[in-house]
């Protein structure tokens, strides 16, 4: 008999167009876990999957990330989640997350890692004049933006390219990487159970 697959939650923050490839990929997703109310709540639902919110009180320099951390884990026990994918979720989680979930929660990034890190990627790749951009998809760790690398594929930057324009051309490959490398996590980890 084979193990049970692992359960798969996402993190998601924004539009949710990363999210909508996951589902659309026929990803079976036990959970979607959101950072705010957003357009990724809607998406979620009319797919079908539990959708939570775990909303943040505080933006400014009161934030308690370790609480904040605590309530996102508490929700992702409540629905027994194995393997977490980020997909634009706007929160940085306290390093809490990372030793419940050790090397299972990936993330996808819209540069090509180690290039470009953090939130702005796709404006520091256009200031920065490179003309290959990419995205990224590797195992979060507590240093954002880091951890071990899964994929990675280029897409050029083009001669009057914005930020909206480069940053669409990454997703359209995100859409179809990001699914695809999760999948192949998750057959790995099924496979490996013991
Ligand atoms: C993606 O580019 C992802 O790499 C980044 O946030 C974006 C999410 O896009 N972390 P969307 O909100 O799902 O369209």
């Amino acid at each position: 008999m084979s193990p049970e697959p692992p359960r798969l939650g996402v993190l998601a923050s924004g539009t949710g167009t990363i999210l909508s490839a996951v589902l659309d990929a026929g990803l079976a997703t036990a959970a979607v876990i959101l950072d705010r109310p957003c357009a990724a709540a809607d998406l979620a639902t009319a797919a079908g999957v539990p959708v939570e919110i775990v909303e943040r009180e505080s933006y400014g320099p009161g934030f308690d990330r370790d609480a904040y951390t605590h309530r996102v884990i508490d929700s992702l026990k409540r629905h027994q989640i194995d393997v977490i994918a980020m997909a634009g979720f706007g929160t940085i989680l306290a390093p809490e997350v990372f030793s419940v979930y050790p090397g299972r929660i990936l993330n996808t990034h819209p540069a090509l890692l180690p290039a470009f890190k953090g939130w702005h990627a796709v404006r520091d790749t256009l200031v920065a004049g490179v003309k290959v951009a990419g995205c990224t998809v590797h195992l979060a760790t507590e240093v954002v933006d880091e951890g071990p690398i899964l994929a990675q594929e280029a897409v050029p930057v083009l001669p009057g390219d914005t930020e909206d324009s480069l940053h669409e051309r990454i997703k359209v490959v995100e859409r179809r990487l990001y699914p695809a490398t999760i999948r192949l996590f998750l057959q790995t980890l099924q496979g490996a159970a013991p």
